[in-house]
């Protein structure tokens, strides 16, 4: 089989003219820091998500890591307290808990989802354990009734780690909403691109301001912003300008500019077209690799959630996959890890080796990996794709 012409990669964007449009409304303005358009596309989010707050930032990962220090330092949690992730999702992840001098502990995942087992998270809690992250890998929800029964039968945050999914809904209720707080990431592959960028979604006010306050430096939260002393009279003025070089938390530097929001307003707007071409390219893989699934596990999505495919993931079932990836690439179908963390050089350096007792973990490391299926790839791509899945189970 030849190579495809080009490489059909993970993740894509083709900017409309409305994105471009919206970006140079704000070149216009002369306006790049925090600003109308990321009031707009934080207002926008946070509906979308049936939630209160949305900030907007300048990564995934910083969204986790203020989620979690708001909730460290409003609780008064201690340094080396216990935060369960899944043994199974990118390395950020984890990264935060230890950059937040917390300890991850980790949960092997259910093997159908592989999202955290709700089944295994109990045995895992100790006096130490303070909050859960489950992840919604890959566009799909984690299950998350018994996860959020068991943080409020051990009295648990959870903070959910939604970098991979958005538009989804588990038993009715928006990814993103169901924990304290959500985690979103609008990164390269992700559901929507704004080049880099990230978003921590909550109901309560009070964590807003914290985190809001956590990725500007610990500003105190009467002002946040570049522009919180504009227009403003008087007493309140003078209290501005008393308070604004005030500093109430060791803070971060994590905004992100008016440019990435307009991108991001303008992908906003084309939501439901990219979550139905998603799901209409996940369903075209489906149907076209089904008469395979005596050696590959193929994507499920169980009845009380939806899927947003934001990647198309495979396990092989008896294999290892890598003469499967590498054919694949060969021909120029871009494939990634399906999310190994506990077996990182890094993980074992700091663990050891902890892959034989999460088992699931184990198997999807040794055997699973994921393929695009974002709305920029086109129907001969997608085929492309089906006939190199084809040439290689006929000749393997
Ligand atoms: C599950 C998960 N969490 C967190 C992140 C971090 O997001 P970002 O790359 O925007 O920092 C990612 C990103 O790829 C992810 O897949």
């Amino acid at each position: 089989m030849k190579k495809f012409n080009h490489q059909i990669g993970v993740g894509g964007l083709v900017l409309s003219d409305y994105e471009k449009q919206l970006a140079n409304e704000v070149l216009d303005s002369n306006h790049l820091t925090y600003g109308p358009m990321t009031k707009r596309f934080e207002q926008e989010f946070a509906k979308s998500h049936k939630v209160k707050h949305a900030l907007f930032m300048n990564s995934g990962t910083s969204a986790l890591h203020v989620a979690l220090a708001a909730l460290k330092d409003r609780h008064g949690w201690s340094d080396g307290d216990e935060i369960i992730v899944p043994a199974v999702t990118f390395v950020a992840t984890a990264n935060i808990v230890l950059h937040n001098n917390m300890t991850p502990v980790f949960v092997d995942v259910e093997p159908d989802t592989f999202n955290i087992d709700p089944q295994k998270i109990e045995e895992k809690i100790t006096g130490r354990t303070r909050a859960i992250i489950p992840v919604h890998l890959l566009g799909l929800p984690a299950t998350m009734q018994p996860v959020l029964e068991m943080a409020e039968k051990y009295r648990l945050e959870v903070i959910e780690d939604s970098a991979e999914c958005m538009f989804a809904k588990y038993k009715g209720g928006s990814v993103g909403s169901m924990g304290v707080i959500g985690c979103f990431s609008t990164y390269l592959a992700h559901f929507i691109v704004t080049g880099v960028g990230g978003l921590a979604t909550t109901n309560n006010s009070e964590l807003a301001v914290d985190m809001r306050s956590l990725m500007n430096h610990g500003r105190d939260g009467i002002y946040l912003s570049a522009t919180d002393d504009k227009g403003l009279n008087g007493q309140t003025l003078e209290e501005v300008v008393a308070r604004r070089f005030s500093f109430i938390h060791v803070g971060h530097s994590m905004r992100c500019t008016e440019l990435e929001a307009a991108i991001g307003v303008g992908q906003l707007a084309k939501s439901k077209k990219i979550i139905k071409r998603r799901q209409e390219i996940a369903a075209t893989f489906t149907q076209g690799l089904e008469e395979f699934e005596n050696r590959i596990q193929l994507p499920t999505c169980p009845p009380d959630r939806t899927h947003s495919f934001m990647l198309y993931g495979i396990v092989l079932k008896k294999e290892s996959k890598r003469k499967l990836v590498n054919h694949l690439e060969h021909l120029n179908v871009e494939t990634r890890d399906l999310l190994p963390l506990i077996n990182q050089p890094i993980y074992k350096r700091l663990y050891g080796n902890l892959e034989d007792k999460y088992p699931v973990a184990k198997h999807i490391n040794e055997s699973g990996f994921y393929i695009g299926c974002h709305p920029y790839m086109n129907d001969e791509e997608v085929g492309f794709v089906i006939e190199a899945f084809k040439n290689f189970f006929q000749n393997n």
